[in-house]
Parts: C-alpha cells; sequence; structure tokens
C-alpha cells in the first residue's frame, strides 16, 4: 500500500453514509493536505466537511477508501498512534468538554501524556493565554457561554501541542474583538505545523495557503487563493 508520506492527512476514494438506506454523505473523495501549510475545507451546511474530519482521527471508520496521516493508515490499530499526532477541535464545544472545571478539562491532554506536574501547568497556562481564556480556569465549564466553550475546547487542544491541529468552524460563537486574534493564532501555526480548518468565514479564508470546496460529499474544487474562489462561486 502507497504511504502518502509527504502529506501530512491523505484522503483516498473515501465514501461513508450513516444510515444503510440513505445516500451517501461522502461519495469517493480524495484530497491530500499538504505538510506545514493550512488548508481550509468550505462548502454549504451538510455537505460532509465535518463528517469528513471525523475521519482523520478514527472517531468515525472509513466505510470505503483510506485515510492516511503522516503516511500511516487511519484504523483500529493505529487509531491511539494517530491521535496523537492530530488534534481536533470540534464544531460543538458540548462534544470536547467533560470535566466540570475550566483547568482541569485543558490539562486532561497534557495529563494524559503522562507530562510533569510543571509540565502540565506550564502547557495549560500557555494554552489558556493564547485561547484567552486564562481568566476562566477556575470557572465550572458548565455554565460559560457558548463563546466562551468554543475557546476552552480550543485550548484542550492546543496544550496537546498537535502537530497537525484541525480546526471545525474555530470563528463561529467568538465575538469581533477576539476574531482577528484566532485567525493570527492560525495562522501562527505554519509553518510549523499543518493547520486544516473548516470555516464558512470569508476573513480565515483568505488567509489561508489552500481552499477546498466540498459540495454534496464531493470535491467539487480546489484554489490557490481566495479571489480565484469566490470569483466563481459567487461572481461568475
Ligand atoms: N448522525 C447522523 N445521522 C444521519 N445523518 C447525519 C448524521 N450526522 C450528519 N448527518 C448528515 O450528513 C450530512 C453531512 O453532515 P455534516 O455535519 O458532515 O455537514 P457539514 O458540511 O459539516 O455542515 P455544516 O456546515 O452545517 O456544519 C448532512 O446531510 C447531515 O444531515
Ligand atoms: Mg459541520
Amino acid at each position: 500500500m502507497k504511504s502518502q508520506k509527504k502529506y501530512a492527512v491523505s484522503v483516498r476514494n473515501l465514501s461513508y453514509r450513516y444510515l444503510k438506506n440513505q445516500p451517501e454523505v461522502l461519495r469517493n473523495i480524495s484530497i491530500n493536505f499538504p505538510l506545514h501549510k493550512i488548508t481550509a475545507i468550505v462548502g454549504p451546511n451538510g455537505s460532509g466537511k465535518t463528517t469528513l474530519l471525523k475521519h482523520f482521527n478514527g472517531l468515525f471508520m472509513a466505510q470505503n477508501g483510506e485515510v492516511f496521516v503522516n503516511g500511516q493508515i487511519v484504523n483500529k490499530k493505529t487509531r491511539t498512534t494517530v491521535q496523537k499526532q492530530i488534534g481536533i477541535v470540534f464544531q460543538n464545544p458540548d462534544e470536547q468538554i467533560f470535566y466540570p472545571k475550566v483547568y482541569d478539562d485543558v490539562a486532561f491532554g497534557p495529563r494524559n501524556m503522562k507530562l510533569s506536574i510543571a509540565e502540565i501547568q506550564e502547557r495549560v497556562a500557555q494554552a489558556g493565554k493564547l485561547a484567552q481564556i486564562s481568566h476562566l480556569m477556575d470557572r465550572i465549564t458548565f455554565n460559560l457561554s457558548f463563546g466562551e466553550k468554543k475557546k476552552v475546547a480550543i485550548a484542550g487542544i492546543l496544550a496537546m501541542q498537535p502537530e497537525i491541529l484541525v480546526l471545525d468552524e474555530p470563528t463561529i460563537g467568538i465575538d469581533p474583538w477576539s476574531k482577528g486574534h484566532f485567525i493570527s493564532l492560525i495562522n501562527s501555526f505554519s509553518p510549523e505545523k499543518t493547520v486544516i480548518v473548516i470555516t464558512h468565514d470569508f476573513e480565515i479564508m483568505k488567509s489561508v495557503d489552500n481552499i477546498i470546496l466540498l459540495k454534496n460529499g464531493e470535491v467539487e474544487g480546489e484554489y490557490i487563493d481566495f479571489n480565484s474562489f469566490y470569483q466563481e462561486e459567487f461572481v461568475s
């Protein structure tokens, strides 16, 4: 089997359906996500973006086709290793936040990595600063606002310092005062890390290296700049 090592994530002929008697929501998708670049996945509601990314860390297993992370196929055997290399911030923070205290939620990843207490504290503090939640560390997660929860979920993934960072709608619910910060933050990870961002936000799309357009579970286009995407989809 070909290893696809030069890509951070490589999707080969991936198809997926939720229910047996319903149509496929991913239809024969093949995409390569280059190392150390920022790639945006865009497309209408229901086009399959979130379903696609749930295959990247083995949360969903390919029904047809294959997904490779750092050249390694994602399957039940490799899933734990893959999950150390790729960090996914989900669209809905309630799917990601489990601990009652913010500090513990952000510390979950570093604790799992068996780091020292000092290293855990350092990572939590740093991730908290980057995600602008330092002031929330002692709060109860359940009564945070949606935007605050979104930032906590981002901090939790940043604290693991994954080499591949995947964000599903990172700016949804983020106020306009913080949004510029988060867009700069995403951009600051490249070229050191690979970033894959699902977004409806034109400002993010303008800042990335590549745009992949999904429609109806299929790859409809790939663009190297926002203008060509915008012209094709919204002008001509
Ligand atoms: N658990 C599920 N069971 C059945 N169908 C589902 C399930 N989850 C999602 N779907 C369907 O699969 C399709 C793709 O959904 P998905 O969440 O991947 O879209 P999306 O591109 O992320 O949309 P959005 O922009 O709204 O986040 C949609 O038609 C959705 O209704
Ligand atoms: Mg989605």
